[in-house]
This record gives structure tokens, sequence and C-alpha cells, in this order.
């Protein structure tokens, strides 16, 4: 009968010591190479803490203000992927630059994309009919609320995107949509 001696013990243990040394090293290089991973799918933020983030294009690219204004001309209102990847309306001014609000084009109704109608002055719900003039204020139902405001500003020709947190001016009232 084999006896376990009493050196033995402390091996073990010192063998179960390196598996975890092992295991350790290999978790930590694991999830060092992960965290450019991880950090590329965390949405930019705007510097100062303002939890903005920076507009995208259809295909998911950083929108620049010179290349918005390159191709989109005055007066014009296309959408850009904006908080929360929520679209929303860019809206170029008469002096060929980007308005500092942005129109969030979700439909207070039942949450359809409201498309900008540039005949009709109006951004106009093709779910229900819900009308919003052209600050996004509705003015014809079944849609209860305008539509949400978000901050435009540009930084280095970034275009970021943030919270609209003051009064609305559309209708003096608090923003609903925080
Ligand atoms: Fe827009 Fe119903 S979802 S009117």
């Amino acid at each position: 009968m084999t006896q376990m001696s009493p050196s033995d013990v402390p091996s073990m243990g010192r063998r179960q010591f390196m598996n975890l040394l092992t295991f350790g090293t290999a978790t930590g290089v694991a999830l060092g190479a992960l965290y450019p991973v991880a950090n590329f799918f965390m949405p930019l933020r705007a510097g100062g803490g303002t939890g903005g983030t920076t507009a995208k294009d259809e295909l998911g690219n950083a929108v620049t203000a010179t290349g918005w204004l390159s191709s989109h001309p005055s007066g014009d209102r296309s959408l850009v992927q904006g908080l929360k990847g929520d679209p929303t309306y860019l809206i170029v001014d008469g002096d060929e630059a980007i308005g500092n609000f942005g129109i969030n084009a979700i439909c207070t109704h039942l949450g359809c994309v409201v498309p900008w109608n540039s005949g009709a002055n109006k951004y106009i719900c093709p779910c229900h009919g819900s009308q919003y003039d052209a600050n996004g204020k509705v003015v014809r139902g079944p849609a209860p609320l305008s539509l949400a405001l978000t901050h435009i500003d540009i930084k280095d020709d970034n275009v970021f995107v943030s919270q609209w947190t003051e009064t609305d001016f559309r209708t003096g009232d608090k923003p609903w949509w925080l």
C-alpha cells in the first residue's frame, strides 16, 4: 500500500498554485487582448461628460461637417444615426452650416420613422398621418408629443449629438424624452 509522504502535500499545493497562476496569466492575456475589441464597441463619447456621441451615416461612418455640407445643400434635412443609434435629422441652415439642434425622427405615436416632406414643409408620418412642423413640433395627431430634440455641436469638424436637457423651445415645457 502506497502511503503519501508528508513532503508530497506541499508539492500538490504548489502544483495547484502553479495551475492557478497559469490560469490567471492566460485569463489576463485573454482579457488584455479583448480590451481593444470591447473598446471598439463602446460608443464614442464627447469630451466633458456631455453624454454625446458622434453622428454616423447609414454605413456607420462618422459624419464630418465639411463632408456633410459638400453633399447636402442649404435647407436639407437628412438622417444620421444619433443618440443610441436613433435616426436624427441634421438641418442645413440657410448659411450653409449645420443647425445647432437635431430632430429625432421617431414618431411619438407608435415609433415609425417620420420622413421630411419638403413640399409641405413638415414631417409627415406615413403610419397614421401625424404631422410635425419644420422644428418637429406636433401639429396633427394622433402623435401626442413633439419629436425629441438633440443638441448638435461641431468640434474639429466632427458632428456630435448630445441630449437636449433644457426647456423645449417649441412648447416652453420640460423635455418629455428625459
Ligand atoms: Fe406615426 Fe402612428 S406611428 S402616426
